[in-house]
């Protein structure tokens, strides 16, 4: 066993933590502020281009430092280790997790090296237009097309640096809904077209379909031999790509080290490449490096993913709050919560701890948000006066891209105000209509950061991903594995041939086959 696998709630922390939230639990937030006038400024992380205030949280001295204790006895730093080191610590799996390896510029594994520079050389032939199409013409839109990791990664990245883009155009084929991948289709012109079919098992049901469909369609105008020219792909199965007819040379290898939620880094990324150039790739990798050493290297109280984890346990499993949301303040970071959502809830939604013993307390954390200000007009009324417990990151920038400082700076006093609201409620003012009245004492983390510039955001997904391995060491499960999702694929399979045989009998649940005889009749 390569991971400590601590009981959490056996350790002399949990206990005191259990004893520490009778005592302050009942506390409200606008009266710990006023006891300490240096609050805020004890309860911040300055790092980089980061400013992390978690002052507005639920908080005091004491529970930090029974959380770091936590962190301690479940032996957090020797599990740091062994995830950079490379140990199989993905057990369960038998492989190692290694995506950090992927932007370690100082020691860069030499396939890492390799994969990046074909994504570099191939990425600005498309970009140039160098590449051509099967009639001599550049190409000017990417298609991506693969689901889950295979698929959010690239197109949050896309999105988020939508500023930094060139000409190309990028669409993302994922949902095996015929309709939709009919819609894209409709907007594209085969000569000018390259499809980029990313599955690192590359057996993914939803992907291989659409694939196929996307190659008869082409092939309507193109002959096969067209295909090296227009289709891509990247996969750790090299011969599942070549059945379907690319080249070797048109194959971009993953290494089984890369889980799918975490393989934007590797050559997953190729669709971002051809949409932000690979130097802003490139840029975002470094960022993502940078993160990770602050992540190994820093102590635990000043280190930003162990103590936004610290925080989310907290909540978690002594105020048990159910969900958390993310709130980014950049209309540029609309795909973050998806991405945020795969992360974190493939990762972190398990039940048996690493001893293969069912756990008796809470795990993972439902993730869920969306773009303020957008947000503050549609769920935040549950946020300031509903009855459950939602702790919120709010996200934001100094400095907008373009340069409208009258919009940034309305954006960004809604992006205070919010968690000055949820702080304070109607606290210090006598409102005796108990409808208008607030109780304020809403937990909230500040993430304020100078600009949405590739590298940031490296270190932004960098720092949730350590969050969530942090939270799976406390947890004492594995993070790393997703075998919820593969029984879902087995259904579907048997589901499928109950619907093509025309014979719903096969399937047992009553409901179920009810429901099918009545969709194969319509
Ligand atoms: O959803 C399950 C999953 O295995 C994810 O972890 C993965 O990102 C996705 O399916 C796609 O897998 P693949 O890249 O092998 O097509």
């Amino acid at each position: 066993m390569f991971l400590p696998a601590i009981n959490p709630t056996k350790t002399k922390a949990w206990q005191a933590l259990e004893n520490h939230f009778q005592k302050i639990s009942e506390q409200q937030l606008q009266d710990i502020f006023e006891k300490d006038a240096d609050r805020a400024n004890h309860f911040k992380i300055e790092w980089q281009n980061f400013y992390v205030d978690y002052s507005k949280n639920r908080i005091t001295k004491e529970t930090i430092s029974q959380l770091l204790k936590l962190a301690d006895e479940v032996k957090l730093k020797e599990a740091i280790y062994q995830q950079f080191s490379g140990k199989k610590i993905n057990e369960t799996e038998d492989r190692a997790v290694l995506h950090t390896a992927l932007r370690d510029f100082e020691n860069m594994k030499p396939v890492v090296k390799a994969t990046l520079q074909k994504m570099e050389l191939f990425s600005e032939g498309i970009v140039s237009g160098s590449h051509k199409g099967f009639t001599g013409k550049p190409i000017t839109d990417v298609v991506n097309i693969g689901i889950g990791g295979s698929h959010l990664g690239p197109e949050m990245v896309t999105e988020a640096l939508h500023f930094y883009r060139n000409h190309l155009k990028t669409h993302f084929i994922a949902n095996i809904d015929g309709d939709a991948v009919a819609e894209i289709l409709s907007e594209l012109n085969p000569e000018t077209t390259l499809f980029i079919i990313v599955s690192k098992s590359f057996t993914t049901q939803e992907t291989i379909a659409n694939a196929i469909v996307v190659k008869e369609w082409f092939l309507k105008s193109a002959s096969e031999a067209d295909i090296q020219k227009h289709f891509v792909a990247v996969s750790a199965n090299i011969e599942g790509a070549k059945e379907f007819g690319i080249s070797e040379a048109n194959i971009f290898p993953m290494q089984d080290w890369v889980g799918g939620r975490f393989s934007l880094w590797s050559s997953v990324g190729l669709s971002i490449c051809c949409a932000i150039s690979f130097k802003n790739f490139e840029a975002m990798l470094k960022g993502a490096y940078e993160m990770d050493n602050h992540f190994k290297n820093e102590d635990f109280a000043g280190n930003i993913p162990v103590i936004l984890a610290l925080l989310s346990i907290w909540y978690n499993n002594f105020f048990k709050a159910e969900s958390e949301a993310v709130v980014a303040y950049s209309q540029y970071l609309h795909k973050l919560v998806p991405y945020l959502q795969q992360a974190v809830m493939e990762s972190n939604g398990k039940s048996v701890d690493r001893n293969g013993e069912k756990i008796d307390y809470q795990s993972g954390m439902i993730v869920w948000g969306n773009v303020g200000s957008n947000s503050q007009h549609a769920y935040f009324q549950l946020l300031h006066q509903g009855t459950k417990l939602i702790p919120t990151d709010f996200i934001g920038f100094s400095q907008s891209l373009h340069g409208n400082k009258e919009n940034h700076n309305i954006l960004m006093a809604n992006f205070f105000a919010q968690t000055e609201a949820l702080w304070e409620g109607t606290h210090h003012k006598n409102i005796e209509n108990s409808f208008k009245s607030f109780d304020g004492n809403k937990p909230t983390n500040t993430i304020l950061i100078k600009k949405l510039s590739p590298k940031n955001l490296g270190s932004l997904i960098a720092l949730y991903e350590h969050k969530l391995f942090v939270q799976g060491i406390i947890w004492n499960i594995f993070s790393y594995d997703q075998w919820g999702v593969e029984l879902g694929k087995t259904v579907a399979k048997g589901t499928l041939r109950a619907i093509e045989s025309k014979d719903p009998s096969k399937i047992k649940n009553q409901s179920t086959a009810n429901l099918l005889k009545k969709f194969m009749k319509e």
